[in-house]
């Protein structure tokens, strides 16, 4: 079953997410400070094989890269959309919803001792150029745009909780770490399916664009694993 029909049967809305208690959230754990989790969010496994390090590794770097081109993906988009009276305060709200996940990210990262990547500042521009050339475009190809972007990070999220799944380290981080992944790619698809109810499928050439744009995530990702 794909995760755009898996997230569809789900049928969930923003409105849901906001008045959900967000203290039921693992992210919580690193963005209420008041919490104390010990070595849940101050430590990293030291029980790793070398290939689950590097696991680990590449999937923290890609995801704090993947998070800094979804923020500047909404940014792009709401510099163009900004002032739609509907699409404006959706866009907002899924990139706070970035926002959090990006300062979790850059937690992670320095919690595990991963290295960014060197294509940061690209992911930057990239991002941002995307989201305001397809909103350019019209609101159908922004929210096109969305929906191919998150179909790819939703799929690349559920990849990794299987990766993590594997690891037999008992570490307190790892279960707090697959529960925020899991947390995250249900906000992605969140998103997804926000994309689909605003007419992303009616979008010009929208088999062409999801492809062009899916496509270029999936390279992303793989040039941010390595680099
Ligand atoms: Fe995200
Ligand atoms: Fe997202």
């Amino acid at each position: 079953m794909s995760l755009q029909i898996r997230s569809r049967a789900v049928k969930p809305c923003i409105a849901r997410l906001i008045a959900t208690s967000s203290t039921q959230h693992p992210s919580t754990a690193y963005t209420h400070l008041s919490r104390t989790h010990g070595s849940a969010t101050h430590a990293t496994p030291t029980d790793l094989t070398a290939s689950q390090r590097h696991a680990l590794e590449s999937a923290l770097r890609v995801d704090q890269a993947g998070e800094i081109a979804a923020n500047y993906i909404y940014k792009g988009q709401l510099a163009i959309l900004g002032r739609d009276k509907e699409l404006g305060p959706l866009i907002q709200d899924m990139w706070d919803q970035e926002k959090k996940h990006l300062a979790v990210m850059d937690k992670l990262q320095l919690q595990h001792n991963v290295r960014p990547t060197v294509l940061s500042e690209i992911a930057k521009v990239a991002g941002f150029g995307l989201g305001a050339v397809t909103a350019l475009m019209g609101k159908e190809a922004a929210m096109a745009c969305t929906e191919a972007v998150e179909t790819v990070i939703g799929e690349h999220y559920d990849d990794q909780l299987k990766e993590l799944d594997s690891f037999a380290s008992k570490h307190p981080s790892l279960p707090l770490l697959k529960g925020i992944i899991r947390e995250f790619r249900d906000d992605e698809l969140e998103h997804l399916d926000i994309a689909v109810d605003h007419f992303s499928q009616r979008a010009p050439a929208h088999a062409l664009l999801s492809s062009v744009v899916g496509g270029g995530c999936k390279i992303a990702i793989e040039l941010c694993k390595r680099i």
